[in-house]
C-alpha cells in the first residue's frame, strides 16, 4: 500500500532540517490519518471498540501470545507488567542499569508499584552477566525482598539482544520461578534487523510491551501482550493508572496501519542508519567515529574522543548555521547522551535525500572541529 512520505517540515529558514533526535518524531502517514477518520468506534472501557479489539487480537497473534492490551505508552505497559508480576508487597525486579525502565520511567516501579528495581551492569549488547543475576536472586530470608521478575530491553540502544543469551536467561528464571518481561519498545526493529520473527524473539517471555509510536509512526499507543489471565489483570492496572480510554479506536486504527505498512519499511531505516554511520567513518577522523558493529537497526552513536570537543559541542555545531556554505546551512539534530557519545536515529521520513544532506553537514562539521 501507498505510504505518504511527508517532508514539508524539513525546511527551516531555507535550511534543510534533518531531525535525527529520535524515531518518536515520526508523524502519522496519510494512511494512518485516513484510518483514524474511518475507524469503527465504541467505548473501549466497556470492551466495545471493534478497532481496538482488532489491534489487540492482531498484536497477540503476531507475538504468539494469548492476549494483548492497548495502553497509552511504553512506560505504562512496562509499569503494568511490573505491577502484575510483582503482586506481593516487598517484591524485587531485575533489569539492566542502563535500561529505560531503570533510568527513564521515573522510578515508577518504586513510586507507583512499590517494587524495588535491582540494576545489573549492562554489557554493550544489552545483556547482563547471568552469574551476577543468579547471585542477586534472593532466597527465603525475612531480611530480603522477594525476587519476582527480570526485565530485558530489546532493542537496547539500537542493538539486538542475542537470542542465545535470552535462552540462557530463561533457564535461570525458570529455575528460580521468576517471570520474564520484555521492554520491546523497538521489538519490530529487532525482528527486522535479525530476520527473526517477533514470536520467536519473545517466546520465552511471560509478557512483552511494544510501541507503535516510535519507528512505526503512530502518534501514540503501545501493546502489552501476555497470557489471557495476565491481560485481564492488566486491564484493571491500566484503569487505576488512568489509562482507560473510550473511543480509542481512532488511535488503534493508526496502530493497525503501523503493523501492516510500517514494519516492512524499517529495513530502509536500518539501511540508511548504516549508510550514515559508514559515511562518518569514511571521513577518517580520529576524533569522531562510529562502531559499525553496533549499528544493527536505526540508531547510530558517534563516539567523540577529543580533548577540545564534547558531544554537546558537536550536537550544537551540527544544528547551527555559521556560514553561507550550502553544507553548513543544513541543520542536523541529534542528542548528546554522554559527554563522549551522541545519538542519531533514522525513521521513515528520513529519506535518502535527507541522509545525504546529513552526511554533507557531518563532513563539514567534523572537518571544522578536528
Ligand atoms: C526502550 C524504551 N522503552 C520504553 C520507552 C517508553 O515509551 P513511551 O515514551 O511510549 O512511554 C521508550 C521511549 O522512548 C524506550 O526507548
Amino acid at each position: 500500500m501507498y505510504v505518504q512520505i511527508e517532508t514539508e517540515k524539513n525546511v527551516e529558514n531555507e535550511s534543510i532540517l534533518v531531525d535525527l533526535r529520535s524515531d518518536t518524531l515520526s508523524k502519522p502517514t496519510k494512511a494512518m490519518r485516513m484510518a483514524m477518520l474511518n475507524a469503527e468506534l465504541g467505548d473501549d472501557v466497556y470492551g466495545e471498540d471493534p478497532t481496538v479489539i482488532r489491534l489487540e487480537e492482531k498484536a497477540a497473534k503476531l507475538l504468539g501470545k494469548e492476549a494483548a492490551l492497548f495502553v497509552t505508552s511504553g512506560t505504562m505497559g512496562n509499569l503494568i507488567a511490573i505491577m502484575n508480576h510483582c503482586d506481593v508487597r516487598g517484591s524485587e525486579a531485575y533489569c539492566g542499569e542502563e535500561s529505560h525502565t531503570m533510568l527513564h520511567e521515573q522510578g515508577g516501579a518504586a513510586q507507583i508499584a512499590g517494587v524495588t528495581l535491582c540494576p545489573l551492569a549492562n554489557n554493550r549488547d544489552g545483556t547482563f552477566d547471568l552469574k551476577k543475576l543468579e547471585l542477586k536472586i534472593k532466597g527465603d530470608r525475612q531480611h530480603e525482598p522477594i525476587s519476582k521478575l527480570v526485565i530485558v530491553e530489546n532493542t537496547f540502544n539500537g542493538k539486538i539482544v542475542p537470542q542465545t543469551w535470552i535462552q540462557d536467561l530463561a533457564k535461570i528464571t525458570r529455575k528460580h520461578s521468576l517471570k520474564l518481561h520484555m521492554d520491546g519498545a523497538r521489538l519490530w526493529n529487532a525482528s527486522v534487523g535479525s530476520d527473526v520473527p517477533v514470536a520467536e524473539i519473545v517466546s520465552e517471555f511471560d509478557s512483552v510491551t511494544f510501541c507503535l509510536s516510535k519507528g512505526l509512526g503512530s502518534p501514540a499507543g503501545s501493546l502489552l501482550c501476555g497470557s489471557k489471565s495476565f491481560i485481564e489483570k492488566a486491564r484493571r492496572g491500566r484503569k487505576v493508572l488512568g489509562g482507560g480510554m473510550r473511543q480509542v479506536g481512532v488511535l488503534a486504527g493508526s496502530g493497525l496501519v503501523s503493523l501492516e505498512e510500517m514494519v516492512p519499511l524499517l529495513k530502509e531505516d536500518h539501511r540508511r542508519a548504516a549508510k550514515l554511520a559508514k559515511a562518518i567513518n569514511d571521513l577518517g577522523s580520529k576524533a569522531f567515529s562510529v562502531d559499525l558493529n553496533e549499528v544493527q537497526t536505526n540508531m547510530i552513536f558517534v563516539n567523540i574522543s577529543s580533548e577540545k570537543v564534547t558531544s554537546a559541542d558537536f550536537v550544537q555545531r551540527l544544528k547551527s548555521v555559521e556560514s553561507d556554505d550550502p553544507d553548513d546551512k543544513i541543520i542536523v539534530r541529534g542528542l548528546a547522551l554522554t559527554p563522549t557519545s551522541a545519538r542519531f536515529v533514522t525513521y521513515y521520513e528520513i529519506n535518502d535525500e535527507l541522509v545525504d544532506a546529513a552526511i554533507r553537514k557531518f563532513s563539514y562539521v567534523v572537518k571544522q572541529l578536528e
